[in-house]
């Protein structure tokens, strides 16, 4: 999965670690491709839940602070990441298939692209606010 300039939210930290988390994910493919050991993939899963558990409460730190309505429904979302995941840990013991990762990283990318996205158009509308947005 390539990071593509339309997947940014215009909040440049956010979207750096969009391309963080997308990374991590592309890293446990490529370790699956090359037939890596499943110590090795288990390290990259979690490496990945270390990285996600981080991103998501930096977002729901922010939709506190400023006030995010749909705050309780992201989160929720957020957690249901970890579910996923979930699946991945007990793959990876036997024979994790591509695919299985393939479906958490849509999952990402579906999240990053709606959920995201809204609350990334909120923050952007609060006057004042700090955080850099891309803008010239
Ligand atoms: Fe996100
Ligand atoms: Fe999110």
């Amino acid at each position: 999965m390539q990071w593509q300039p339309s997947y940014a939210l215009g909040i440049d930290e956010i979207d750096q670690q969009h391309q963080k988390l997308l990374t991590h994910a592309a890293e446990i493919i490529g370790a699956i491709q090359q037939e890596q050991s499943w110590s090795d993939i288990y390290y990259l899963i979690e490496a990945l839940r270390k990285f996600a558990s981080f991103h998501f409460q930096f977002e729901e730190a922010l939709m506190r602070m400023f006030g995010y309505p749909e705050h309780d429904g992201h989160a929720r979302s957020h957690e249901s990441f970890f579910t996923r995941l979930a699946a991945l840990d007990r793959q990876a013991i036997h024979k994790l298939e591509i695919n299985v990762v393939q479906m958490l990283t849509d999952w990402v990318m579906n999240h990053i692209l709606c959920s995201d996205r809204d609350y990334g158009e909120y923050l952007k509308r609060i006057p004042g606010i700090s955080l850099r947005t891309g803008r010239a």
